[in-house]
């Protein structure tokens, strides 16, 4: 097995389930101290489970909405590890709604989570790799729906197409002080977040992909590797879709 990210502090938000869940354990495997952040507590068991296994984990629990959580995650995991190489941030829910019946305050906890939870993560996160001689990378958990709507995807959307557009612009702003950063573009993913829709909607989903199937989440965590990994020395300011032919057609 290559180590790509030997001795790299990696933090995944949203770390405690589905693709970042699986994004962890790949991150642990190739030999990166990783930080498993979420806002559930269930990160705290696969952090010990993991460690049971013998690979590097803690558990930092935060909400990603929250300013002061978001920097006190940055700040612990560099007093514990000594710096911050990679983040991954992936936190983020879901929602499905058409516009004229989406409620003002759900809409906003989608963009709160969605769109400002990934800013504050990557505004902490910069301002440390750029404290750092090496930089650092950084990936954004973008969607198909920040590249194309569907309906009732409408705060969702706006915010995964913010997210697109905010890397992008950081591309600008740090690229020549070496912070590589990336969006990576699921299509729909087996993940809890799927988790309670009806079957017969599952295969609508499934009838949209051209491969015939949802992701699984280590494909779309293996991609997230490939961004955050000197594999990828040139790629920055991407949106590498990882979604079976879905935005193809
Ligand atoms: N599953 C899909 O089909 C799919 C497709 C494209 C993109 N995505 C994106 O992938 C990311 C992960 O989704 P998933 O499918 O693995 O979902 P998931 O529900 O399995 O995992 C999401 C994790 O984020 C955590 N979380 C939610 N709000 C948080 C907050 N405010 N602060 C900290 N943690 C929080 C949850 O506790 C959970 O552990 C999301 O950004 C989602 O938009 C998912």
């Amino acid at each position: 097995m290559a180590e790509r990210f030997r001795n790299k502090t990696i933090i995944v938000t949203g770390g405690a389930s589905g693709i970042g869940e699986a994004t962890v354990k790949e991150f642990a495997k190739e030999g990166a101290n990783v930080v498993i952040s979420d806002m559930s507590d269930k990160g705290e068991s696969l952090s010990d489970q993991l460690n049971q296994d013998g690979y590097d984990t803690t558990f930092i629990k935060a909400d990603v909405t929250k300013e002061d959580e978001v920097k006190s995650l940055v700040e612990s995991t560099v007093d514990k590890y000594g710096s911050l190489d990679v983040l991954f941030a992936n936190a983020g829910i879901g929602g499905m709604t058409l516009v004229h019946e989406t409620d003002f305050t759900e809409w906003k906890k989608i963009i709160d989570v969605n769109l400002h939870g990934v800013f504050l993560c990557n505004k902490y996160a910069i301002a440390q790799m750029l404290k750092q001689e090496n930089g650092g990378a950084i990936v954004n958990n973008d969607s198909i729906h920040g590249v194309v709507g569907k309906m009732s995807v409408g705060a969702y959307s706006a915010a995964k197409g913010g997210v697109k557009l905010l890397t992008q612009t950081e591309t600008a702003e740090y690229a020549a002080k070496g912070i590589r950063i990336n969006n990576v573009n699921p299509g729909y993913t087996d993940t809890p977040l799927l988790s309670d829709l009806p079957e017969e909607a599952k295969q609508e989903l499934i009838n949209l992909h051209p491969i015939g199937r949802l992701g699984k989440p280590e494909e779309v965590a293996k991609a997230v590797l490939f961004l955050a990994s000197d594999d990828a020395s040139f790629i920055t300011g991407a949106s590498l879709l990882v979604d079976g032919g879905y935005t193809a057609v």
